[in-house]
C-alpha cells in the first residue's frame, strides 16, 4: 500500500547524486538498527517507537470521555503547556480544524474555543486571555511532564485561581485535567491532593515525541478531531519506517539526505509550506529537530517559512542570499475545499487567464515555480507529499518526522533524545528571580550584568 506521506528528492539531482544517496545506505540502516534495538544513547526515551500499536487503551477511552465532558460543559478550553507539552496539540488542531477555529460560529465549530497559555511569561497575553474568557464556562488542561516548568506553572496558578473563584474548589477540580508524570512531580501531587483527573506522560517518551500520548490527544479530541484515526495513520507509517527497504523508505531517505546536505556544508534546513494551516506543524518540527540534533556544536538549524506569504519577505534571501540552506517543502496533495476563479467582464485586473482554475491549482503552480527558481538560485529542494488533510495522514506525518529524526540524529552522531542545553537559561532565570538554592549563582550573574 502507498504511504499517505512520501518523501521525494526528485528534481534535486543537480545537488544530490544517486551515488551519495547510495553511500549513505549503510549508515541509515545502521542508525535504524540502533533505534529499533534500543542500543544507542538515549535508549530510555524510545517509548514513542511502538506507541501507535502499543498504547494504553483504557486511558485512550478516558481521554475520549473527558473530551466529551469538556465539549459539553465548556465554551472555552484552555491548554497550559510549553515546548513538547504544547506544540503538538496546537499543530494538530490548527492543521485539522477550521482556519478561523475560534472565530467561526459554534454551530459550525461544535466544540469549545481553544486557547493556549503557559508558553510565555507575558502579562498582556494572560490578561487579554482572561478578558476573552469573560464570564463563559471554561476548563483547563495543564500539561507538564516535570510538573515544575516555570512558564506553565505560573499560568496554571493563575487559571486555577480563576476556576476556584468561579466554581469553588470542588467545582474547579471537575474542570481541571492534569497531564503529567505517572507518579512524580509537583503537579501530580497537587492533582492527587485536589482530585483532578490525570493523564500520563510516559516516562520513556520525551516532550517533543509526545504528541500521540495524552499530551496531544486530549486537546486534539476536544477540538473534535478523530484521535483513533490519528493513531491508525501513525501505526501505518511505523510499519513502513520499520520494514521498507532503504530505497523505498521515506523516513530513511529523508534522514540520509539531511545528513548529505549537512556534510556538504549546508547549515540550515528551511521547512516550507503553502498552506497556513501547516504553520504550527513547522513550529512542532523545529522543536523536534532543533532539540534533538542541535548539540555538541553540530546539527542543521531548522527554520521555517509560510509560502506564498514569506516569498514577499524571506523569498529574497532564499533566492539570492548566503548559500547556507536547503529547502524541504510539505505539499498537501488533495484540495479539500476547491475555490474556482471566475471570469470578469473587462478583465481590468488582467486575471482572466486564470478563469476556471482552482486556487489549489494556482497555489500548486506557485509552488512548482518557486521550487525551480530556488534550485536555479542554488537551493536544493526536497519534497514531502501528504495525501490529504486528514487525521490519518497527520498521524503518518507526525510519525514520519519522529522516526526520521531519531535516525538522522544517530547518523549525525548525537543523542537525539536528550536536551542538556535547555537547562542553562533556567538556572540563570531562577538565580535572578531569587529562587532558594541559587544564591551563589545570583551574585555571580548580578556582577556580570552590572
Ligand atoms: O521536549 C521537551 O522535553 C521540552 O520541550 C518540554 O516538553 C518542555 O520544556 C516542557 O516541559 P514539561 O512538560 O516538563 O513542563
Amino acid at each position: 500500500m502507498l504511504d499517505n506521506v512520501l518523501f521525494d528528492y526528485i528534481n534535486a539531482e543537480d545537488f544530490i547524486s544517486e551515488n551519495a544517496v547510495c553511500n549513505m545506505k549503510e549508515a541509515a540502516l545502521s542508525a535504524r538498527d540502533t533505534l529499533l534495538s534500543g542500543s544507542g544513547e538515549g535508549n530510555d526515551f524510545l517509548g514513542w517507537v511502538d506507541l501507535p500499536v502499543d498504547y494504553d487503551k483504557e486511558e485512550f477511552m478516558r481521554i475520549k470521555s473527558a473530551a466529551d465532558r469538556i465539549k459539553h460543559n465548556s465554551d472555552v478550553f484552555i491548554v497550559i503547556g510549553i515546548g513538547g507539552s504544547y506544540l503538538g496539540a496546537r499543530a494538530a488542531i490548527e492543521y485539522l480544524r477550521h482556519s478561523f477555529y475560534n472565530n467561526v460560529s459554534k454551530q459550525i465549530r461544535k466544540t469549545p474555543e481553544i486557547y493556549y497559555v503557559g508558553h510565555n511569561i507575558s502579562s498582556a497575553y494572560i490578561t487579554h486571555l482572561i478578558e476573552v474568557i469573560g464570564d463563559r464556562d471554561f476548563s483547563v488542561n495543564v500539561i507538564s511532564k516535570s510538573g515544575t516548568t516555570t512558564e506553565s506553572a505560573i499560568a496554571f496558578r493563575i487559571f486555577k485561581g480563576l476556576l476556584e473563584t468561579r466554581y469553588g474548589k470542588d467545582g474547579a477540580a471537575e474542570r481541571i485535567f492534569a497531564t503529567t508524570d505517572r507518579e512524580r512531580g509537583a503537579l501530580k501531587m497537587l492533582a492527587d491532593e485536589l482530585g483532578y483527573e490525570t493523564f500520563v506522560v510516559p516516562d520513556n517518551i520525551g516532550g517533543r515525541f509526545s504528541v500521540l500520548t495524552a499530551v496531544g490527544l486530549l486537546p486534539i479530541a476536544v477540538s473534535g478531531a478523530d484521535i483513533a484515526k490519528l493513531m491508525e495513520g501513525a501505526a501505518a507509517m511505523r510499519k513502513s519506517c520499520i520494514n521498507k527497504e532503504y530505497e523505498d523508505n521515506s523516513a530513511l531517505l529523508y534522514a540520509a539526505i539531511r545528513n548529505i546536505m549537512y556534510n556538504d556544508g549546508k547549515s540550515v534546513e528551511v521547512l516550507a509550506n503553502y498552506e497556513p494551516s501547516l504553520h504550527y506543524i513547522s513550529e512542532w518540527w523545529k522543536q523536534l529537530y532543533g532539540e534533538s540534533e542541535g548539540k555538541e556544536h553540530k546539527g542543521l538549524f531548522p527554520a521555517s517559512v509560510d509560502f506564498t506569504t514569506d516569498l514577499h519577505s524571506m523569498g529574497q534571501f532564499i533566492q539570492d542570499g548566503a548559500r547556507i540552506m536547503f529547502e524541504t517543502v510539505i505539499d498537501i496533495e488533495e484540495d479539500e475545499l476547491p475555490l474556482v476563479m471566475s471570469e470578469e467582464k473587462g478583465n481590468v485586473d488582467g486575471l482572466n487567464f486564470l478563469t476556471g482554475m482552482t486556487l489549489a491549482n494556482i497555489n500548486k503552480e506557485a509552488m512548482r515555480g518557486t521550487r525551480l527558481a530556488h534550485m536555479d538560485g542554488g537551493v536544493p529542494n526536497l519534497i514531502i507529499k501528504v495525501k490529504n488533510k486528514s487525521e490519518y495522514s497527520l498521524g503518518a506525518l507526525f510519525y514520519f518526522f519522529e522516526f526520521a529524526c531519531g535516525v538522522s540524529g544517530y547518523m549525525l552522531g548525537v543523542n537525539p533524545f536528550n536536551q542538556p542545553g535547555v537547562e542553562d537559561y533556567k538556572k540563570n532565570m531562577f538565580a535572578l528571580l531569587g529562587k532558594p538554592g541559587y544564591e551563589e549563582a545570583r551574585e555571580e550573574l548580578l556582577a556580570r550584568l552590572r
